[in-house]
Parts: C-alpha cells; sequence; structure tokens
C-alpha cells in the first residue's frame, strides 16, 4: 500500500517524546512488510544535518490560509536503517523556534502549514496514497482537508484517512477566529457547529469526526477515553465512533533499544548473561558521581516532568522513602518547573543518594535504563508509554500505576508463584505508590544470595517478553486494509 505518514516529530530527527519514536519504527516496519510509505514532518533547526544528505525536492511553494501567504521548500533524507523518505517542510519563519511545540500565537498556523504542504506535496509527486495516516491533534486536520480543499483532485479519490491519538491531554484547542488561517475558511461547516458557536475550535474533534479509522496506542487507553474520567471532553464523540476505533500497543524499536546491541551502552547484556548490567549499573553511578553498592537498589526516572507523569505522588512519598531505606534515584528529565524542584532538591538533600539530571539526553537514558534496578512511572494516565516496554526489556522491572498501556504491559509480580514482571497500584494516590515501592523493596530485599536469584528471575520474565514492531505492525495492516479495501 502507499502510505503517507505525518507527525510533528520523528525519532532520529526531532524528537520530545514517544510519538517521535513511533513516527519513525512504524513507517520502517511498515516498508519492511513491503509498503511504499513517506512520512513528512517540519524542518525544526534541530533536525539533524551532520552526516546526512537532504535532497531539495520542492525549491518553492507556497500556501494562502487565510490571506497569510506563507512561502515554504521541502527537502529529503532517508530514515536510518531503511530507504523511507522523511520529506522535511522548511518554513523558518514558523518552524525555527526554540521548542518543537510552542504557546506562540500562531501554533495552529505552524501545524496547518505542515498538513498543507503534505497533500502539495502529494501532488508535486503525483503521489496518490491509499492512506494518510495521521498522529495527534498537529496533523488531524488531514482527514477534513481531503474532504474539503483537496476533494477536487482526482489523485486522491481512493485516498483513505487513519488518525492516532497518541495523547487525548493535547487536542489542538483554538480560538475560532484563528479558522481562516488553517485554510479551511470555506469549509468551516465541517467543524463541530456548537464549539464554533462558542467561539472556538478543535483540531483532534475535528479529525475524529472525518477519520475513517482512529485508533490509539493500547486496547487499555482505547476503552479509558471512552469513558468521561479520562476522554479530557471526547469521549461522547469516541463513543459514537467505537465501531472504528482501534488501540493498538506501540512497539519498541529493537534496532535501538535492546540491550544485547545497544550501541549507546558502555556494556551489553542479555537474559543469558546479566553481568553487563551489573556494569552498567557501577558506570551509571559512576557518571552520578553516587556510590556504587551492588545491595542497594537503583531507583531510575526518564520522563518528560508534565502532570500527565503523576510525579505529583512523590512530593511526600520519596522523601521517606529516601530517608529510610537504603536505595538510590536517579532522574532524567525536564518539564514543569514544580517537579524540576522537586527532584532537584532531593538531590540536595540527599546527596549520596539521589542525582537529577535536567536534560534531554539519549545515551544517559540508555544508560538509566540498563543501569537501574527498577524503574519508575506513576503516570496519572498513560495512553501507552514506551519507557516501562524499555525497561521490562533491560531487566529494570518496572513500578507503575494500573493505567493505558501501562495496565496492558506490567503485570503484578507474585512472589508465591514468581510470575509477574513489575510492580503495580491500583489507585491514583500516595497509598498505592507507597504500597508498590514497598512491594518492590521487599522483592529486592538484601540483594544478595537467595533474594538476588529470585529478583533476577523476575528479571527475565520482562526480558522475555516481545516488545517488536514485528508483532504490532499486522494490526494497522488490518486497519488500513479495512478502510482501503481492494489494495
Ligand atoms: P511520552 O511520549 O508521553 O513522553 P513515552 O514513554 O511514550 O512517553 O516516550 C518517552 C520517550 O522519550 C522515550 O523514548 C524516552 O526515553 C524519551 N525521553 C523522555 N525524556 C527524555 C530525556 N530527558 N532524555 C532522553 N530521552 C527522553
Ligand atoms: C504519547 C503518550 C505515550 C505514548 C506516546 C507514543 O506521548 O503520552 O504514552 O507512548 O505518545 O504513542
Amino acid at each position: 500500500m502507499k502510505v503517507l505518514f505525518v507527525a510533528s516529530e520523528v525519532a532520529g530527527f526531532a524528537k520530545t517524546g514517544g510519538l517521535g519514536d513511533v513516527a519513525a519504527a512504524l513507517p520502517r516496519a511498515l516498508a519492511g512488510r513491503g509498503h511504499d510509505v513517506r512520512v513528512v514532518m517540519p524542518m525544526y533547526p534541530r533536525v539533524r544535518t551532520e552526516g546526512r544528505t537532504f535532497e531539495t525536492v520542492v525549491r518553492e511553494a507556497s500556501v494562502d490560509l487565510g490571506g497569510t501567504r506563507v512561502h515554504y521548500s521541502v527537502h529529503a533524507a532517508t530514515l536510518p536503517d531503511s530507504k523511507v523518505p522523511v520529506y522535511c517542510v522548511r518554513c523558518p519563519g514558523l518552524f525555527d523556534r526554540p521548542s518543537i511545540y510552542t504557546q506562540d500565537a500562531d501554533e495552529h498556523l505552524r501545524f496547518a502549514v505542515l498538513q498543507w504542504a503534505a497533500l502539495q506535496l502529494c501532488q508535486r509527486l503525483r503521489f496518490a496514497p491509499d492512506v494518510v495516516h495521521a498522529n495527534d491533534w498537529q496533523t488531524a486536520l488531514l482527514p477534513v482537508l481531503l474532504r474539503t480543499m483537496f476533494a477536487w483532485d482526482r489523485l486522491f479519490d481512493a485516498t483513505r484517512t487513519v488518525l492516532t491519538i497518541h495523547n487525548i491531554g493535547h487536542q489542538g484547542g483554538f480560538d475560532a477566529r484563528v479558522l481562516p488561517q488553517t485554510g479551511l475558511g470555506e469549509a468551516s461547516h465541517h467543524f463541530h457547529q456548537e464549539q464554533l458557536r462558542e467561539g472556538r475550535i478543535n483540531f483532534l474533534l475535528t479529525g475524529l469526526l472525518y477519520a475513517h479509522a482512529i485508533t490509539t496506542v493500547s486496547p487499555t487507553y482505547a476503552r479509558e477515553i471512552q469513558r468521561p474520567e479520562h476522554g479530557v471532553g471526547l469521549d461522547a464523540f469516541l463513543r459514537e465512533r467505537s465501531s472504528v476505533l482501534f488501540g493498538i500497543l506501540n512497539g519498541i524499536d529493537e534496532l535501538a533499544w535492546s540491550p544485547e546491541t545497544d550501541a549507546l551502552l558502555p556494556h551489553r547484556f542479555s537474559e543469558s548473561d546479566l553481568s553487563g548490567k551489573e556494569r552498567c549499573k557501577e558506570e551509571l553511578l559512576g557518571a552520578a558521581g553516587l556510590p556504587y553498592r551492588p545491595e542497594v537498589p537503583v531507583l531510575g526516572i526518564v520522563s518528560r516532568l508534565a502532570w500527565q507523569k503523576g510525579f505529583d505522588l512523590c512530593f511526600t512519598v520519596l522523601p521517606r522513602l529516601l530517608a529510610s531505606r537504603a536505595v538510590q534515584l536517579v532522574v532524567l528529565g525536564t518539564g514543569e518547573p514544580k517537579y524540576e524542584a522537586l527532584f532537584t532538591q532531593l538531590g540536595r538533600r540527599f546527596p549520596k543518594q539521589v542525582v537529577y539530571k535536567p536534560a534531554f539526553s539519549e545515551p544517559l537514558a540508555h544508560l538509566i535504563e540498563a543501569g537501574s534496578d527498577m524503574f519508575l512511572m506513576p503516570s496519572r494516565y498513560e495512553p501507552c508509554g514506551l519507557n516501562q516496554m524499555y525497561s521490562l526489556k533491560y531487566g529494570t522491572p518496572p513500578i507503575v500505576h494500573h493505567t493505558g498501556g501501562l495496565a496492558d504491559t506490567v503485570a503484578p509480580y507474585d512472589r508465591r508463584t514468581g510470575r509477574g514482571n513489575g510492580f503495580v497500584f491500583e489507585h491514583f494516590d500516595e497509598t498505592g505508590l507507597r504500597f508498590a515501592l514497598s512491594q518492590a523493596l521487599s522483592a529486592w530485599g538484601s540483594g544478595k544470595g537467595e533474594d538476588r536469584e529470585r529478583w533476577q528471575a523476575l528479571m527475565r520474565n520482562g526480558m522475555r517478553a516481545r516488545f517488536g514492531w514485528d508483532e504490532r505492525v499486522a494490526a494497522y495492516e488490518q486497519v488500513y486494509r479495512m478502510v482501503a479495501p481492494g489494495r
């Protein structure tokens, strides 16, 4: 099939979180099955150019969005380890900003231009996609663009749309006055009318109404977002479209994330030889400037420090834990000031136990996954979550809240039967988190002898699981075939 995959971030080019990982690995996996996949994303300044050649595909083009003429060019590189072209839409006025996502007044325009450019590119290349695969609010206008402003072009006659929700917490809600600048001024009747009367538009909702199929990134999240507690105002619309809504668990990119081959690790290891993991722990603590003691468990965190990630539970639980137990904590992440302050203060108060790096660092993210003994992810909600899968593969049992993709991947460890791969709390509160942490520490025990053997069996339960995209890609093919039969 011919697939146009449009996303606001793609790992290896520009990434802030899991969307980037998926937008690199899924197209690569689809191409591996013989599909003709093309990826479109913005050209941000951070899109690395070193060692990569970009071919100019469109020297100059423009689009008039509600009286604002925007000029852009398009430059193609290939996705690493594949032949998949990644078309980067270059428009310095819109995309050369310090961060990928902004609070700027023209945020709607930035991603409207991406979507127009993606479809105009198909026209230039005479590329007739069977499926346009949109991701999150930044690309959610594609279904309605195809049904309206691009409907005249026979090129798109057979094109169908799939919209993947990676996070319903971000919807692209804007003042209705910006509607003309989406280029859909003449198609305003396609927006939700009641909202429009109230002076609002919502990119994600518009996509949910018009996409031929909707997917989200885990089966549990697919159910959760159809309920008011997790639907963030869109649950009723999703219930109405439930016959075309599918939860497909994300895979992980096994080229980048396998302890046997990981190029970013100082030592490699596997289920049958765990010694490299212990050396990674030593390296991690050395790099962090913390004392290395094999029998003291290291808790790792790698995360965007956002409300979603549940660190509000940590403000009293972690200081108490650190004051009363021999544990160490290594934290990597940036985000909201109050969480950065929490970890900064923990680092000051417990200098021999805690290190916090307020940074975005892929090598350190890998070292933390490999060198920690447990991984903490108390998310309030988690559409899928990749870090818990990385940590399972790296023999670092995760401690998680039972929600979304965490519920689909982490099974509570049962000491009696030896089954399970991590530690899970049901209710999102401090008691829950304290419970899961104490379960983890009691399973860790002395960290020696029989306790150690039991712990290693638990590690292996996680390492054995198969999380590769090969297991998932067939589910996407099924959705594509459903919307575009006969292809
Ligand atoms: P989300 O997409 O909600 O942030 P996921 O667990 O799906 O959560 O994906 C997060 C991805 O971003 C993982 O690949 C993780 O390693 C990466 N990541 C998050 N914060 C950092 C950081 N500070 N440094 C390096 N990688 C990070
Ligand atoms: C979002 C979600 C995360 C998911 C990722 C990739 O950022 O927060 O749970 O894993 O998208 O789908």
